[in-house]
């Protein structure tokens, strides 16, 4: 594609759109997205490539609605995100987010940091266990759930941050670097579990990665470079 639109091929609706967003920091001075576009569809997993300091975390920061554009439109489920007055019952409801460096929270347990996003939606206890139960059965870490996560390796943490985003069962998963700190096999473990979850749940995926084969695993390989977004023409 030779324009800087990335344009989804699915005729799917499309739940994750971003027009012409601009965005910097430091009062301008570190100029990081410059009249970037994307578009994610229903169901679609979409890998966002680039190199270090490209400005992929800051694009989904803006999709999780945890900062705002300085130009432009960030849309959400067809909700426009930085002008939404209901943005929390979205993010709570709508938005699962696995932050680059997990985010969680040190001194409490696996089970208590999993359920922090339920009780902030007002899930009732009882199905808030029942699926936390049904993640870590799938994650394999139903015999860490009583574990602080100070004692947990970074693969048992990478695996509870991808439980506690899916939590409330969110239609749209936004995974920053999801398989990050791991070596190549744990990797490739956690992203199976991710790929398949997300297929079992409907879900659409934006994915925040370095890494190329599990970026072409998915169903777009979208690159960022100088504050844009295009599509490889290798990957179309
Ligand atoms: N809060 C902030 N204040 C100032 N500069 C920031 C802030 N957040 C990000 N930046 C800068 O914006 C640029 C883009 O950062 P971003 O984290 O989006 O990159 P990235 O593509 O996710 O990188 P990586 O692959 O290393 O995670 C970088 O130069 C970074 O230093
Ligand atoms: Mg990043």
């Amino acid at each position: 594609m030779n324009s800087s639109t990335a344009q989804a091929s699915s005729k799917n609706r499309i739940v994750v759109r971003a027009e012409d967003v601009w965005k910097s920091y430091d009062d301008g001075a570190i100029e990081v997205l410059k009249g970037a576009n994307f578009e994610a569809a229903e169901g679609q997993t979409v890998a966002l490539c680039g190199p270090s300091g490209c400005g992929k975390s800051t694009l989904l920061h803006l999709f999780g609605g945890l900062d705002s554009p300085d130009r432009g439109r960030v849309s959400v489920n067809g909700m426009e995100i930085n002008r939404h007055s209901d943005l929390l019952r979205l993010l709570r409801h709508e938005v699962g987010f696995v932050f680059q460096l997990h985010n969680l929270i040190p001194d409490l347990t696996l089970e208590e940091n999993c359920l922090i996003p339920t009780v902030a939606a007002g899930i009732d206890r009882r199905t808030a266990q029942a699926r936390l139960r049904q993640l870590t059965g799938r994650t394999g870490l139903t015999h860490r759930l009583g574990h602080r996560i100070q004692k947990l390796s970074g693969g048992e943490r990478q695996r509870t941050a991808l439980c506690r985003a899916l939590m409330n069962k969110p239609k749209i998963l936004l995974a920053d670097e999801p398989t990050g700190s791991l070596d190549e096999s744990a990797s490739a473990a956690v992203f199976e579990l991710l790929l398949d979850i997300v297929a079992t749940e409907g879900a659409t995926l934006v994915m925040a990665t370095h890494d190329r084969s599990l970026a072409e695993r998915c169903d777009r390989l979208l690159e960022m470079h100088s504050g844009r977004i295009h599509e490889p023409e290798y990957a179309r």
